[in-house]
Parts: structure tokens; C-alpha cells; sequence
């Protein structure tokens, strides 16, 4: 979502005139997009924003400005700890940056901006893309679940979804542009439709988007257990541009974890809801997030998130060392687990990840997958590298020109993160 905001962003400044360069030193105004999720992310912006200070101290003119979610929770507390920052623009306001850049240039006076009602309104501009094959469109904002642990509904506030109507029209605007594949965007993307008239769902939304021709694949992030319906799955599975991939963070396999963190499932329906998507589409992967060291959790509830990634065998997972947030439910029980074992705890899981991926990847070896072809690889520009539907990273040979493409592979060759494989057609 950081990163689509930033897109929009910059489409707005372009139309302003603003232009992109490469290097901060030949930047008359630098911006942050901030994350708030967890105590390492900020650190990082706070140490950034310190390295900037002797730019400014040159170049006075300068402007740096702080955008998202840390800018909506800290505010005026980051023009005290960095005074050179002139802008602290929070979650809901960055439709209104081409003004008040002015404001700053003209006056040179500094602006805070972190109201909390407004609505983000902004008209894509398809100036600015980073790849015009695909895109990332949200589709809602905010999320109403008040997980325990986290900080998203304090900073981007409560769900609002985006009509049908609206995100269709954006969808065919970006597709008569040369986009196959969107990935539709929101917090909590299974609770999509509340609010908007006419009882519409996620499934709405995608039978609507999965009609508009000239689209190859439809994907969505991030999925919610509680709110993942059967319904929805079922749907998913009748839909042919609706990749085979899910993004669905189980976050623990322990149940008493589970009810400290306010997520309204046990593991055993985790388990159940995989089971039955797994029955109803073919050749599904699924990928989760994890806390490590959650409150009170004990070795044993540990041991059950290890099971947990045993037996479902996720294609991919982020996991985290639980770090508190002021504000939240969470940060009123003790951080009681040192950070010592959060440490061991993360390294076991990556670890059982990294050989779960592996032979998974293994299986893949010789049979043949459909590409869309991203651009050139980054490990070795001579390659190519894209994704099938199910999210597997692929390496290959082939042209420039086959960028944008959907491309058959045969793979010979994998590791836990990529599939390498040879060319032999495109479509
Ligand atoms: N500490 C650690 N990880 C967190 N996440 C959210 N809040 C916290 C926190 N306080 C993780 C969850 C979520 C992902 C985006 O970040 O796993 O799914
Ligand atoms: Fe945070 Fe996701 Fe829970 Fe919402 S559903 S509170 S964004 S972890």
C-alpha cells in the first residue's frame, strides 16, 4: 500500500511538473513513506531522516517530507525530533501534496497534515507507472479488527471500501494502457463491500473485474481467516483470472495466542479453511505472516506455530519478532519473552520455511509454467524474471521484447526462492 501511495503521489507531482531523479543530492523535495507496523520500520525512517541533515544544512531550500503511517501516529512529535523535516503528511491527506509543497516553498513554513476524516480521493494518473503490465489498485482502506498487536486501524482508520463502479473503471483504464495483472490492495480486502450499498462482497468484485477483457490475472492481498467466507473460495475457484494464490497470515498456530491476539479463529479452523480451498482449487499456494514471541508465549505454543508450518506447507512467510505498539491492546501486557528467544524462535521458522520451499520447488522440476514476464533478472541481467499465478519467482532465457508477455517455461533447476527454467513459447 506504501508503495502504490507513493506511485499516486508521484503521479500527482507529475502533473504538477515534478520530475524523478536518481540521486537524493539532485532532489529539491525528498519523501518518506512510512510504516508504522513495527518498532524496526521507524527506527529506519528516524536514522534516514538524521542522514539528511547536513544536506539541508547546505541546501536549505530543500524539502523533506514525512509521509503514511508514521506520520499519522508520531505528527508533531517528528518535527521535534527532526527540525529539518518541513512536511508530516498523514494516511488519508497525500491527495492534497502538490499544495502544500507550494505552501512550503512560498512560505517557507512548515505543514502538518494528519486529519483524520477526510477520505483518500485520488484520480490515478497513469503518467506515472512503474510497470505498465501491472498494478496495484486499492480497493479499500482501513481495517476494523483490532487485532491486538497491531497499529493499522489507529493510523489508517476505519474501512472504506471503493465502489465497484469506481475500481472497474480504474481497473480498464490501466488494461487499456497494457496492464494484465492487478493486485487489488486493502487491509483487510475479505471484509470488502461493508458499508457500500447493496450488500456487495469481494466476489462481486472480482466476477465484475474478472469480465474486463485484455486482463490476464486478478490477485488480492490481504486475507483475513475470520473473514475468508467459503462462499468467496468457491467463487475464486469458478473465476479463470483470479490466480491461485493466497495471501492469508495465520500470525500463530497456538489457540491461546490466538485469543491474546484478538484474531476470532483457532487454528483448527485455519487448518479446516485451507483444507477446503485447497479441495476446490487446483494447485493452490498459500502464504502467511508470523509473530514470534507474542506475549506469554511459551515454548509449547511455539511448538504449535511449528506444526502448523509443517502441515500446511505455506509456498512463502513473513515472520516477525513481535515488537509493541503504544496505543494497542497488546501493549499493555508484558513483553515477557526475551528478545534472545524471539530471535531463536524467528530463525526456527525461516529456517523450516526455507526447506518447506525447497521441496516444494523441487516438485516443480520438469514441469511446465505460464510467466508473466517482469523484466530483466536481477541477479543476472541476461535473464528473464516473472511470476507464475501461484507467485513462484521464475528465471529463464528469452528477449527484452518478450517484457509484459505471458510466456510458457519448462523448469530444470530451483532453489527455495526462484524456479530457473528455458523458454519454449510466448502468448
Ligand atoms: N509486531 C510484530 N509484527 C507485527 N505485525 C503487525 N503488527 C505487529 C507487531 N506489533 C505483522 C503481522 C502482520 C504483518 C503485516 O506485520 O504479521 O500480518
Ligand atoms: Fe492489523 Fe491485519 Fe489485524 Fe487489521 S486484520 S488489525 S491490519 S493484523
Amino acid at each position: 500500500m506504501n508503495k502504490l501511495d507513493a506511485e499516486l503521489s508521484l503521479g500527482l507531482l507529475q502533473e504538477e511538473g515534478y520530475k524523478i531523479v536518481d540521486k537524493v543530492d539532485e532532489a529539491d523535495v525528498i519523501l518518506f513513506y512510512t510504516c508504522s507496523v513495527r518498532q524496526h520500520a521507524e527506527d529506519k525512517v528516524y536514522s534516514h531522516l538524521g542522514a539528511l541533515k547536513t544536506l539541508k544544512k547546505r541546501r536549505p531550500e530543500v524539502i523533506v517530507g514525512v509521509l503514511g503511517c508514521m506520520a499519522q501516529k508520531d505528527g508533531e512529535t517528528i518535527f521535534k525530533r527532526m527540525p529539518h523535516v518541513d512536511l508530516v503528511c498523514g494516511t488519508r491527506m497525500f491527495s492534497r501534496l502538490p499544495e502544500m509543497l507550494l505552501k512550503i516553498r512560498n512560505h517557507g513554513s512548515r505543514v502538518l497534515a494528519i486529519d483524520e476524516d477526510q477520505i483518500v480521493n485520488v484520480k490515478r494518473a497513469v503518467t506515472y507507472r512503474l510497470n505498465f503490465y501491472q498494478a496495484f489498485v486499492t480497493v479499500m482502506r482501513g481495517c476494523d479488527n483490532y487485532c491486538s498487536y497491531c497499529i493499522v486501524p489507529y493510523v489508517r482508520g476505519r474501512e472504506i471500501s471503493r465502489t465497484i463502479a469506481d475500481v472497474k473503471e480504474e481497473v480498464q483504464s490501466l488494461v487499456s494502457n497494457g496492464c494484465r495483472e492487478v493486485t487489488l490492495l486493502g487491509q483487510n480486502i475479505n471484509s470488502y463491500g461493508k458499508g457500500l450499498r447493496g450488500n456487495v462482497t469481494l466476489g462481486d468484485l472480482l466476477t465484475e473485474l474478472n469480465e474486463i477483457d485484455g486482463l490476464d490475472r486478478i490477485r488480492f492481498v490481504t486475507s483475513h481467516p475470520a473473514d475468508m467466507s467459503r462462499g468467496l473460495i468457491r467463487t475464486i475457484s469458478r473465476l479463470e483470472k483470479v490466480c491461485e494464490y493466497l495471501h492469508m497470515p495465520a500470525q500463530s498456530g497456538s489457540d491461546e495466542v490466538l485469543k491474546r491476539m484478538r484474531r476470532g479463529y483457532p487454528a483448527g479452523y485455519y487448518r479446516d479453511l485451507i483444507s477446503y480451498a485447497r479441495e476446490l482449487i487446483p494447485h493452490l499456494t498459500v502464504a502467511s505472516d508470523f509473530i514470534v514471541g507474542f506475549p506469554g508465549e511459551t515454548e509449547e505454543d511455539f511448538q504449535e506455530t511449528v506444526r502448523l508450518m509443517e502441515d500446511i506447507r505455506f509456498q512463502n512467510c513473513f515472520i516477525f519478532k513481535y515488537s509493541p505498539r503504544t496505543g494497542t491492546k497488546a501493549a499493555e501486557l508484558k513483553d515477557d519473552v526475551p528478545d534472545e528467544t524471539k530471535r531463536a524462535r524467528n530463525l526456527k521458522l525461516l529456517e523450516l520455511q526455507k526447506k518447506i520451499s525447497l521441496e516444494e520447488n523441487t516438485k516443480m522440476i520438469g514441469k511446465k509454467v505460464d510467466v508473466l514476464v517482469e523484466g530483466a533478472s536481477k541477479s543476472n541481467p541476461n535473464r528473464l524474471s516473472g511470476r507464475t499465478r501461484q507467485n513462484h519467482i521464475v528465471v529463464f532465457n528469452g528477449s527484452q521484447d518478450l517484457v509484459g508477455k505471458l510466456a510458457g517455461v519448462v523448469i530444470h533447476e530451483v532453489t527455495d526462492l526462484t524456479l530457473f527454467g528455458l523458454l519454449i513459447g510466448c502468448g
